[in-house]
């Protein structure tokens, strides 16, 4: 669980609290997800009640409670993508994937989630894949999109 590591970041901060976010973005960026472990140890090291760290890691959508897929698909859910057919986007990619929101493949390799707005509003409908921009998005882009991903990981 990288003890050593969250205490080093612990450390470097004077005000504790303060250390929870980096302490969460770099577990999330290392172990794909924020477990109970990780909050029990932190609720301890920092002085936060557990319940609060839940709240933090539940209400920011680049936190996941479960094991996310190497491929992060996420989708825009916000006015101006819904408004451009973000819910085509999202069926398309649940058609093609086999899962729901929330959920990953059971190979491992592509989670969906809905978020909130991406910044990419005068470009919807909109969906991120690890941190990159996918615009304009049509169900035909997507599944070529997914296609590339397929591809990829067999390569
Ligand atoms: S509303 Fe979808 S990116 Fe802003």
């Amino acid at each position: 669980m990288d003890r050593g590591k969250l205490k080093e970041i612990i450390k470097d901060y004077e005000g504790k609290r303060q250390a929870l976010l980096p302490c969460l973005h770099y577990i999330q960026k290392k172990h794909g997800y924020i477990n109970e472990k990780v909050m029990s140890f932190l609720a301890k090291e920092l002085g936060i009640p557990r319940v609060d760290i839940y709240g933090v890691v539940s209400f920011y959508s680049m936190f996941s409670l479960q094991p996310q897929g190497k491929y992060v698909i996420r989708v825009c859910a916000s006015l101006s993508c819904y408004l451009k057919g973000s819910n085509n986007i999202l069926n398309t990619l649940k058609e093609v994937l086999g899962i729901d929101a929330g959920e990953t493949t059971p190979d491992g390799k592509f989670t969906i989630e809905e978020v909130s707005c991406l910044g990419l509003c005068d470009k919807a409908p909109a969906m991120m894949i690890n941190g990159k921009d996918y615009i304009n998005l049509t169900s035909d882009k997507v599944k070529d999109i997914i296609e590339s991903y397929k591809k990829e990981k067999e390569s």
